[in-house]
């Protein structure tokens, strides 16, 4: 089959003219057309239109697909991401849980820890990963001190992310305490994620970011948090920097679904933060990390060789450059635009 042109609704809303070669249509187990698309304009301004087959047609990710994960010993995929690029990167590699952390404060806001980024920071992030996102569950830090004043206004704080942001659950720090909240925020129709152990928004109580978990006591404590969150109704629960059999342990007492960080392997499923996964945090990752790729060294050098093109004028080339139709290129025509 020749190249074809033809109007594709793409993304909802808009009609973009397409020319598609020849379309890789391939069939998943449940009978989905895998066939996602990126836009293209009719102008070959960059890149032509891809096809990209992608995990983005297979229904959406819910709480209950966690639990059956969970349940069937399917290990639960989750990742970070904070922005349009990467939120449709991770969606279309079929993560199933895409966590807008509060993470972003230190990865992309470069703050020194998590606790100064703002709910209104949270909602413009968490905004633009909805967009991207179509089947990964959502989920969205509440970041620090938008729920540690009240239950009313931790609520309303929560509300936002599902009303204004298009997030599916939020995420909450804390254990045992955290418990009449998850309460409230379960039954206003707020699914919540816990996250015990090592929690980022304690660093001052914790003295800095420290393994949890490693006296008789601790661990006692974290069962029981882990309980009571799960009684309170969390969907899932975020088990970060303790010990691999504290997190066995944690594991096999729930029957909601433990999702790790530096936690080992035996949690239902792992997270990782997106820029450690790339090497894009400039600093040296941490045991728990297997690093994937080098981005930093992708973009450098492409940044290098990008300035020198433009120092020695080899870009952009005669060949990236539009030009004036062919009766107006000649000597007297151009003496018009002079
Ligand atoms: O903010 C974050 O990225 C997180 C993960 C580390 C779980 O909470």
């Amino acid at each position: 089959m020749s190249a074809i042109g033809q109007h594709v609704h793409c993304r909802g809303a808009l009609a973009l003219f397409m020319v598609l070669t020849p379309p890789a249509y391939t069939e998943s187990d449940s009978g989905h057309i895998q066939l996602s698309c990126w836009s293209g304009t009719g102008e070959n301004m960059s890149t032509p239109p891809r096809l990209v087959l992608s995990a983005r047609t297979l229904p959406r990710i819910t709480a209950s697909t966690l639990l059956e994960n969970k349940r069937l010993g399917r290990p639960i995929t989750a990742l970070t991401a904070y922005d349009y690029p990467t939120a449709r990167l991770v969606d279309e590699a079929g993560i199933d849980l895409l966590l807008v952390g509060d993470s972003l404060a230190m990865t992309v806001l470069g703050y020194d820890t998590t606790l100064p980024v703002t709910l209104d920071e949270m909602l413009h992030h968490a905004r633009a990963v909805a967009r991207a996102a179509r089947r990964c569950l959502l989920v969205a830090d509440m970041p620090y001190g938008t729920y540690h004043v009240s239950l009313e206004q931790a609520t309303e704080n929560a509300l936002r992310f599902i009303k204004e942001a298009g997030m599916a659950a939020v995420k909450i720090e804390g254990g045992i305490e955290q418990a009449p909240l998850v309460k409230k925020l379960t039954r206003a129709e707020v699914p919540v994620v816990g996250h015990i152990g090592l929690t980022p928004q304690s660093l001052h109580r914790m003295g800095g970011y420290r393994v949890q978990g490693k006296t008789p006591e601790a661990i006692h404590q974290l069962l029981r948090d882990a309980e009571a969150l799960e009684a309170a109704g969390a969907i899932a629960i975020v088990l970060e920097g303790i010990p691999r059999e504290l997190a066995a342990r944690i594991t096999s007492a729930l029957t909601i679904p433990t999702i790790g960080i530096g936690a080992g392997p035996d949690c239902d499923g792992q997270i990782l933060v997106f820029h450690d996964l790339f090497n894009l945090t400039f600093s040296q990752h941490p045991r728990f990390v297997r690093p994937q790729a080098d981005a930093a060294t992708l973009f450098r050098d492409g940044l290098v060789r990008y300035r020198d093109e433009v120092v020695s004028r080899s870009f952009p080339s005669d060949a990236e450059s539009y030009h004036l139709p062919p009766e107006l290129n000649h000597e007297p025509a151009l003496t018009l635009i002079k």
